[in-house]
């Protein structure tokens, strides 16, 4: 058992990893500014810290004790860090950084890190490995490089045991981002609601999407890990977005109509990960399948 500080617990991710940490038997520390989090998403048996990550005096007293720390807070809203790339830079990488020299200074010196596949930015070769190259196609993707690139700097010149995980295209219950810029969540709020769904690209595009508990289970499984690893999250398996909306109509048992909204500038047409290194180093495999993952968020947003 072993006490772990969850950055950014509140939000979705987040309130999922903490409840897995927690029926294992560890300590969980949540600190969240709740500029986007619920308080109402932290697990009552996990003790929450209201703070900003760049709070040195905030995250010293949720570093207390902590062996390592799970750091999820971020912003996430690509379209936002395209209008304001500095609200993003001075969050999410300054954040970071902050972050990282307050684990420096109370020797917490392991951390799992909540990338995203949107530092690879349009794919060479499918499906990516993660030994692609890196170009974020958008502020947000770039502030994920960057923290990236700390990661290293603070792995090499300090001795931070470092894992990266690159997450893919995550959805399930909880997700209550405001704004929404997800497809499922959106896809499945206007369904219910009998509203057109809206899509772009006549939802051709190709994506992984990989059910939340699958993916909170993937932190619990790198825990142990030392050095530095870089791992994507994923299924393996694209879909594509309008299959998805299929779905939907067959679970909920009725159609929408489909809202055409053209093309969308900065979309990647097609990725999908291999995860076939984070198999080889835990085990981990993606179980819940798309269908048992979409029922299960269905019935999070029927209630
Ligand atoms: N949801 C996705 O599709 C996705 C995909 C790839 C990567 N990620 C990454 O996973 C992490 C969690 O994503 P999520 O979907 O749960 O987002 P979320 O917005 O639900 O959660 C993020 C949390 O971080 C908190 N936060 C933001 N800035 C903070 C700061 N300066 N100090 C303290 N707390 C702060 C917010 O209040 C929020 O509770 C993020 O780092 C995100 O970039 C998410």
């Amino acid at each position: 058992m072993s006490r772990i500080l969850v950055t950014g617990g509140a939000g979705f991710i987040g309130g999922h990893v903490t409840k897995i940490l927690l029926d294992e038997g560890h300590d969980v520390v949540v600190l969240d500014n709740l500029s986007k989090g619920h308080k109402d998403s932290v697990d009552k048996r996990a003790q929450l810290i209201v703070g900003d990550m760049a709070d040195p005096v905030k995250t010293k007293e949720a570093l207390s004790g902590a062996d390592a720390v799970i750091h999820m807070a971020g912003l996430i809203v690509v379209p936002e860090s395209v209008k304001d790339p500095i609200k993003y830079a001075q969050n999410n990488v300054l954040g970071s950084v902050s972050l990282l020299e307050s684990m420096r200074e109370t020797g917490v010196k392991k951390i799992i890190f909540s990338s995203s596949a949107c530092v690879y930015g349009t794919p060479d070769t499918l499906p990516i490995k993660e030994d692609a190259p890196l170009r974020p196609d958008n502020p947000y993707g770039a502030t994920k490089a960057s923290i990236e690139s700390f990661l290293q700097a603070y792995h090499a010149n300090f001795g931070f045991d470092v894992t990266i995980l690159r997450y893919f295209n995550p959805y399930g219950p909880g997700e209550l981002h405001d704004p929404e810029t997800h497809a499922i969540p959106n896809f499945i709020k206007s369904a219910l609601s009998k509203k057109p769904i809206p899509l772009y690209w006549k939802g051709e595009q190709v994506r992984d999407f990989i059910y939340i508990e699958d993916l909170a289970r993937a932190h619990t499984d790198v825990l142990s890990l030392a050095g530095f690893n870089i791992f994507n999250l994923g299924t393996e398996k694209g879909v594509k977005v309008k299959d998805v909306i299929d779905k939907i109509f067959e679970i909920v048992g009725f159609e929408v109509e489909v809202k055409d909204l053209g093309e969308r500038l900065g979309d990647v047409a097609a990725n999908y990960a291999s995860s076939e290194r984070l198999h080889e180093a835990v085990g981990w495999q993606a179980k819940v399948n798309l269908k048992d993952g979409l029922k299960q968020t269905i019935e999070f947003f029927k209630k």
